[in-house]
């Protein structure tokens, strides 16, 4: 057993302490907008936020994550406003098929939480999550507005 706070609010979840944070958040908590990829920390769908700090889920045992506050994608809205990232995502029309725009998502937006004006080396360096569809350009002028809004 595990207790966890996910976007405020504090989840009992009943898994062995190594068990990927990704697994808890899915199937036990129920919040399936963090995506599985890879499993080996390659491809970003699975990033969620912990203290603020991109993750990628899939490598992160439940352990290492208790005590800490994890966001996921269903808590960037606050009071079901979309923060500026997700709001400029809709503006470029970013997704594509989709899967990977979670992760891009929240790797941008903790991005911009360290480096409100990040260059495009900034995100290039920055913003290694896989695109199967890809949408890098797409994402890069999104970031740029975003960080204007
Ligand atoms: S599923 Fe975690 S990085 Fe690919
Ligand atoms: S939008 Fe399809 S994988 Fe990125």
């Amino acid at each position: 057993m595990a207790r966890l706070t996910i976007n405020g609010k504090t989840q009992e979840v009943d898994v062995d302490p190594t068990t990927p944070l990704l697994w808890a958040i899915r199937e036990q908590v129920g919040l399936t907008g963090t995506k599985y990829g890879c499993g080996i920390a390659q491809c970003g769908a699975c990033t969620v936020h912990i203290d603020g700090a991109a993750v990628r889920s899939c490598v992160m045992p439940v352990s290492a994550a208790e005590g800490k506050k994890i966001t996921t994608i269903e808590g960037l809205a606050v009071n079901g406003v979309l923060n500026k990232v997700q709001k400029a995502w809709l503006e470029h029309e970013v997704p594509q098929c989709g899967y990977c725009q979670t992760g891009m998502i929240m790797a941008a937006t903790a991005l911009l939480n360290s480096k409100p004006r990040p260059t495009d080396a900034d995100i290039d360096a920055t913003m290694t999550n896989i695109c199967r569809c890809g949408t890098f350009q797409q994402v890069r002028e999104a970031i740029h507005a975003a960080a204007k809004a």
